[in-house]
């Protein structure tokens, strides 16, 4: 075996995130939280309303800025201090709101506010919709409906729409904050198939819900939090969803997980 492949099997976290806090008004939204998200894996954000999922990761998607605490991309110290910072390290978030301009196509929504030209300046409508091809055709092979307005689509062709806008720009690390909560029970399924291909072409995840039952399939690992603070860690493989249930409701994190500062004390 060659070094390359000795040094490939020793991954390197895609995004670290290390003792992060933030306050609002003297409320502690997030609390000393660390996690982290190795390449191609999908780390399920649980927790109930209000525990500090979304602000943990708008520290990290830039439309937050910490008070404490550091985050690292491939290992390295990165500055992160507004979106714009964020999405120069790859990082991309999709919404529950599928954020997407009803009234366009597909290939209009993929370029929006970054359109391709000409070289005589004006919109090349052919390359965009041909790369819009492609990026779809990756995502999801069955969807045609390159031609019409984003609102005649499913909410889980939307969700691809947005997913295939993120990833087209080189897209590494997805944020999905509660993306399927707006879909019904197919959609859901489509995203998921979607959430596969993604983890496929290495692509890290955050998957954020309230809702163990969105994320606990889907996910490789799960981190916990409550009340602003990490419960603990757990590969899904190692936890039943009733011990997962445990750390969002309880703060009681299972034997096999790995806890955090919010976790119950033992009391034996
Ligand atoms: N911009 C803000 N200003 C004041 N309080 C906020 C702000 N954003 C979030 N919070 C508070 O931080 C806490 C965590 O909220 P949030 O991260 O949205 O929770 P979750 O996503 O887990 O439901 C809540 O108490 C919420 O009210
Ligand atoms: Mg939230």
């Amino acid at each position: 075996m060659s070094t390359a492949n000795v040094q490939n099997i020793k991954a390197e976290p895609l995004v670290e995130l290390k003792n992060l806090s933030i306050s609002f008004g003297g409320i502690k939204a997030v609390d000393n939280a660390s996690m982290e998200l190795m390449p191609g894996e999908v780390v399920g954000l649980l927790g109930h309303n209000g525990a500090g999922k979304s602000t943990l990761i708008k520290i990290l998607s830039g439309a937050y800025k910490r008070d404490d605490g550091e985050i690292f991309i491939d290992g390295e110290k990165a500055t992160i201090n507004n979106p714009r910072d964020a999405k120069a390290y790859g990082i991309e978030t999709i919404y529950q709101t599928l954020a997407v301009a009803d009234n366009v196509d597909a290939a209009a929504n993929l370029y929006l506010g970054r359109e391709l030209q000409t070289s005589w300046g004006t919109l090349d409508d052919v390359a965009m919709e041909a790369e819009a091809r492609k990026v779809m055709g990756r995502l999801n092979p069955n969807f045609q409906r390159f031609k019409e307005p984003v609102k005649k689509l499913s909410g889980g062709q939307r969700q691809s729409v947005a997913i295939a806008r993120a990833i087209l720009f080189n897209a590494r690390i997805l944020i999905m904050d509660e993306p399927t909560a707006a879909l019904g029970p197919q959609e859901t399924a489509q995203v998921a198939e979607l959430i596969h291909q993604l983890k496929k072409e290495g692509i890290g995840i955050f998957l954020i819900s309230h809702d163990i039952h969105d994320v606990f399939d889907l996910a490789d690992r799960v981190t916990v939090m409550k009340n602003g603070q990490i419960v603990g860690h757990a590969k899904t493989e190692d936890v039943t969803k009733d011990e997962v249930l445990g750390m969002i409701i309880l703060g009681k994190c299972p034997t096999k997980a790995i806890p955090g500062p919010g976790a119950m004390e033992e009391s034996d």
